[in-house]
């Protein structure tokens, strides 16, 4: 085969995508809508979910796991779409996986620092998230002068999953995990640093009130992506129809089924089962 040839094979491969469970697919819905010529396989740990409150080793063992699994798919490029494991697992992964990794902490803080005007942000996730102080680190990175405050809101996530949106509960704690942080420290921008959080935007900005710019990492992330398809050569040009991606979990495929197909407006079927060793 010529070099062009392999270039066109390589540019076709698909994008791994994986998530602790459902959460990612908030980050599959920006690839889908921001690089529609890219196929993906997305692989959620359903059966081990939640990462969130697992020790850094877990998670290392476990993203390893998947993408040693995603790497037998012949993917071109991994995403880990959970802001857990890339709190925790992207350096590992980076060093010793040899297609591109990108994680979804550095998009949103880049996103963030450019988003404050005082220079006091917000940072919502689960504990492993928080506790790894990542979002501070890069954010500081590119702008030494800003000021972090970080707040666990473990849990959002149980209440996305049951669905429970725009709901009384969800909304008493929106204000018990917020009001306090926002009262105290003037944030102007507050980064959604979980894959479970961007369903809860709309009603977060609604209970926040104006002046606070909400980030959303899943979409920071479809762009960094962009950027580095395109900085590699490795971008598709073919359009992609829903037949062309795959979902596999570890647990719970027509449960998770049902929840894609409705966080991606899309009629998910053929999800299969993996599970790892
Ligand atoms: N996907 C996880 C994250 O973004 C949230 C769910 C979990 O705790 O596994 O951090």
């Amino acid at each position: 085969m010529d070099t062009k040839n392999a270039n066109a094979e390589l540019r076709n491969l698909p994008i791994g995508v994986f998530d602790s469970g459902v959460g990612g697919l908030t980050v599959a819905r920006e690839i889908f809508r921001n690089l529609p010529n890219e196929k993906i396989i997305y692989f959620g740990d359903t059966a081990r979910v939640p990462y969130g409150n697992k020790s850094k080793e877990t998670i290392i063992r476990y993203s390893r796991q998947i993408s040693k699994f995603l790497l037998s798919q012949n993917v071109k490029a991994i995403v880990i779409a959970c802001n857990t494991a890339s709190a925790l697992a992207l350096n590992e992964l980076k060093e010793e996986v040899d297609v591109p990794v990108i994680g979804v902490v550095e998009p949103g803080a880049r996103a963030a620092a450019a988003a404050t005007k005082n220079g006091r942000i917000g940072v919502i996730g689960t504990e492993g998230t928080i506790n790894s102080g990542l979002y501070t680190e890069f954010i500081k990175k590119i702008r030494p002068d800003c000021e972090i405050f970080g707040q666990p809101c473990p849990l959002f996530v149980s209440l996305v999953e049951e669905g429970m949106i725009d709901d009384e509960v969800t909304i008493t704690m929106i204000h018990r995990y917020l009001d306090k942080m926002i009262e105290e420290n003037n944030i102007d921008a507050l980064i959604l640093g979980c894959t479970h959080y961007p369903l809860l935007r709309t009603i977060i900005a609604r209970e926040i009130g104006d002046g606070i710019t909400l980030v959303n990492p899943a979409y920071e992330t479809a762009q960094a992506l962009k950027g580095l398809l395109s900085h590699r050569g490795l971008e598709s040009s073919t359009p992609c129809t829903l037949a062309d991606h795959s979902f596999f979990v570890s647990d719970g495929a027509m449960k998770f089924q049902q929840f894609a197909s409705s966080v991606l407006e899309l009629d998910i079927q053929n999800t299969k089962l993996k599970i790892l060793e």
